[in-house]
């Protein structure tokens, strides 16, 4: 082996040892760098005659030029090997299985609106939404409670700035509100009737939503929700409130085993006024009077306010607690794990 074939062959050694792309650039310096093999042996032509120089030459260049494909060969082993490391590294196995995304769920209390609007709804009552930002004439004076009624003070809210008795002004303390706007909303609706001296259709309501008033413990929320109802027509009296209402417990608490009692009470805006107790005959709450709603005939006044004659038209109207009655259905005791947002809480219910 002549003297050039051995340095071939000693770079391609030492290019085969480099384990690195630096280790290979430092190789590559000892056979084609500035002070390598290869540029010491292209200084040693000087001395040489024009023809040798040729000779020598050409067989220098051959070598170089396989020492630079030896190293051009291990730089590309090099890079695939590197690639290859990475991909392992960062390998994703399409075949595992993937990770459960958490599922939602409705909210107790939703889950028992969506109940009261069922059972309500197979009785023939629309569902109406109105606004939680409420003028003093909705929640007060159209429901027969004006401003200076002892009644206003039991129901503490948050004023909002910028409104006056017409103009949105408070948070709803009640759904009751609902009773006006809706009823409203139905008499102009039937309008030409009524001015045609007939008789409009009756309206069959309920009215759930989030009202407001300043109180808080176990029982109490700043928020809270009601569902309202009326039923207003020509001919609808205490005794279909009765079997409505009675009808709609038994159905929500899947028990014919519960008994209700229509205590006297006053609302500014029914007389006369009744709490609703309902005792369950079985089960752990057997025995005790629950009350969960306020009901009565509407007031002859907020029937006015309504746009109709008190003489023509008479129904009645309740405001029930769906919190109250999610807590009875599920025996929860304190009403503010409903709103703090506690997962543990909220996913039994799903
Ligand atoms: N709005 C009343 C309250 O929040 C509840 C109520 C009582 C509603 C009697 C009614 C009713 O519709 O007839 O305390």
């Amino acid at each position: 082996m002549n003297e050039l074939d051995a340095l071939v062959d000693s770079a391609r050694q030492g290019f085969e040892q480099a384990a690195t792309p630096a280790d290979l650039e430092n190789a590559k310096a000892v056979f084609l760098g500035k002070s390598g093999r290869i540029t010491e042996l292209m200084k040693g032509l000087a001395s040489l005659s024009i023809d040798e120089k040729k000779a020598r030459g050409a067989v220098i260049n051959q070598a170089k030029q396989a020492i630079e494909a030896a190293l051009n060969a291990r730089r590309q082993a090099l890079a695939d090997a590197e690639l290859d490391a990475q991909l392992k590294a960062e390998a994703l196995d399409v075949t595992l299985a993937g990770r459960q995304a958490g599922q939602g769920g409705l909210h107790p209390v939703s889950l028992t609106l969506e109940r009261i609007e069922g059972i309500f709804g197979s009785m023939g009552f629309d569902v109406a939404q109105g606004p939680e930002i409420e003028s003093d004439w909705f929640n007060f004076t159209a429901l027969n409670t004006p401003e200076d009624h002892p009644a206003r003070s039991m129901h503490d809210t948050f004023y909002v700035e910028g409104g006056t008795a017409t103009a949105p002004n408070l948070l709803r303390t009640h759904t009751s509100p609902m009773q006006i706007r809706h009823a409203v909303q139905h008499v102009n609706a039937h309008r030409a009737l009524l001015d045609a001296g007939e008789t409009m259709p009756e309206i069959r309501v309920i009215a759930p939503g989030r009202t407001y008033r300043v109180d808080s413990d176990a029982t109490h929320s700043p928020m809270f929700h009601q569902c309202e109802g009326l039923w207003i027509g020509a001919n609808v009296s205490f005794k279909d409130l009765k079997v409505v209402f009675t009808d709609f417990c038994r159905t929500f608490f899947e028990s014919d085993d519960l008994v209700l009692r229509f205590r006297p009470s006053f609302f500014p805006f029914t007389e006369p006024s009744a709490e609703i107790d309902i005792q369950f005959q079985s089960g752990p709450l057997a025995g005790r009077w629950l009350e969960v709603a306020g009901s009565g005939q509407v007031h002859p006044n907020v029937v006015r306010n309504m746009g109709l004659d008190p003489e023509k038209y008479i129904g009645f109207a309740f405001g029930m607690g769906p919190d109250r009655l999610t807590m009875l259905r599920y025996g929860v005791n304190d009403l503010r794990l409903f709103f703090d947002g506690d997962i543990r809480f909220l996913s039994q219910f799903q």
